[in-house]
């Protein structure tokens, strides 16, 4: 086991995937960027997917929401950054419902049940609420940008899901659904399709028709008979997903902030890891309070030092900040503690909280230079 801190460089040395996972706005997103970025620049041929980046993030790394295929970043984004763009970045923001409409497109075994299945309203309703697991679209994009681009590493992104684990969990729940005895009831002969549509639904059915002038009982009956035909397509594809996710190419950075729930449940995360047999590179402590030697002076001492020149109210409110600060400093402390023994595993690497929001391209260097190990340097 290794003990001490490394930079993000050596934790990924011979990963090309790594996932970037952890609970809602910790700093997924802006850490998966600042890595790829990062990495790109020393010489990488990159990938970054994101999901839901801020608008501002969005614009400087030029991200555009239609296509949902990787765009590479233009190199001059770091001219005037005092860096050189050694190698390529390559990013894109992840569109669910395109990702599950192109795996459908690939599975259908014609381009008439495709388009049967892509032109159906039932569908159109279906996979609105299935992308919803943006979880799966996004490790099923995962797994088509490793097969299809040659890149040297390919950084994902994770939904911000209330729950981490559903990343994890999502391969399976939708191999279960289109694989499982839920879909089989309504396509089997005389299964729930059958009975159900000969009776009352086909009164609902014909009321709606009369109402809308829309047949969707003819929906219904074409989608299931096309879905028929994909869905072995569609679970091979859904455990060649998470074979990915343990593949051993492929790793983990979890990401906190030092407060109390995240860091509940990047402990709980890191144990489900454990338990799945998947692959662990490192956690990452961000927006942590970390102060300056000034910062830790008491606040007696800085009311002392201060009343002559601010006046008793005002010095006494400054020293009132600074004991804030620290208090908040050590809650932060006590959190990384708390990590570093739950993990026993190499140090967490802190990332401060930086000024202002870090979102345009100098706040990714500098983020980077934190996951690298290499705030000092400039
Ligand atoms: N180290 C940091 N210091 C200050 N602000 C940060 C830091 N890391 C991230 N942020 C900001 O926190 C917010 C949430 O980050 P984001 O990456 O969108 O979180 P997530 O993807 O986990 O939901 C963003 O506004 C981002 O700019
Ligand atoms: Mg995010």
């Amino acid at each position: 086991m290794t003990s001490g801190t490394s930079g993000i460089d050596e934790r990924l040395a011979g990963k090309r995937i790594c996932i970037v996972a952890g609970s809602g706005g910790v700093g997924k997103t802006t850490a998966s960027a600042a890595l790829a970025l990062g990495l790109a620049a020393a010489g990488q041929r990159v990938a970054v997917v994101t999901i839901d980046p801020a608008r501002r993030l969005a614009d400087s790394l030029g991200l555009e929401e239609l296509g949902n295929e990787p765009r590479r970043v233009d190199a001059t984004v770091l001219e005037g950054h005092g860096i050189e763009m050694r190698g390529e970045l390559w990013a894109m923001m992840l569109d669910p419902k395109a990702t599950f409409d192109g795996l459908i497109a690939k599975l259908a075994p014609d381009a008439a049940t495709r388009d049967d299945v892509l032109g159906n309203r039932i569908y159109a309703q279906l996979s609105s609420a299935i992308a919803g697991s943006q979880e799966f679209s996004a490790v099923a994009k995962l797994y088509e940008l490793d097969r299809d681009g040659d890149y040297d590493a390919i950084v994902l992104d994770t939904p911000p899901s209330r729950n981490a684990l559903d990343f994890l969990d999502a391969p399976d729940r939708l191999a279960d659904f289109f694989g499982g005895r839920a879909l089989k009831l309504f396509l089997v002969p005389g299964g729930i399709a059958g009975r159900v549509m000969g009776k009352g639904t086909a009164v609902v059915f014909g009321i709606l028709k009369k109402l809308t002038g829309v047949n969707l009982l003819d929906d219904v009956s074409v989608l299931f008979r096309s879905m028929g035909s994909l869905i072995d397509g569609f679970r091979e594809r859904a455990s060649a997903v998470k074979a990915l996710l343990s593949d051993p190419a492929t790793t983990f950075l979890i990401v906190t902030s030092p407060e109390r729930e995240p860091v509940a449940e990047a402990i709980f995360f890191r144990q489900k890891l454990r338990e799945a047999g998947m692959p662990f590179g490192g956690l990452i402590v961000n927006r942590a309070a970390v102060l300056t030697e000034a910062e830790m002076t008491a606040p007696a001492a800085i009311h002392a030092a201060l009343r002559d020149d601010l006046g008793d109210a005002l010095a006494a409110k400054v020293a009132a900040g600074a004991e804030d600060l620290q208090i908040l400093a050590a809650r932060h402390a006590a959190a990384i503690e708390r990590l570093r023994s739950a993990f026993d595993e190499p140090d967490p690497i802190v990332v401060p909280r930086l000024d202002g929001e870090v979102q345009d391209i100098d706040g990714l260097l500098v983020l980077y230079r934190h996951l690298a190990g290499r705030s000092n340097s400039t």
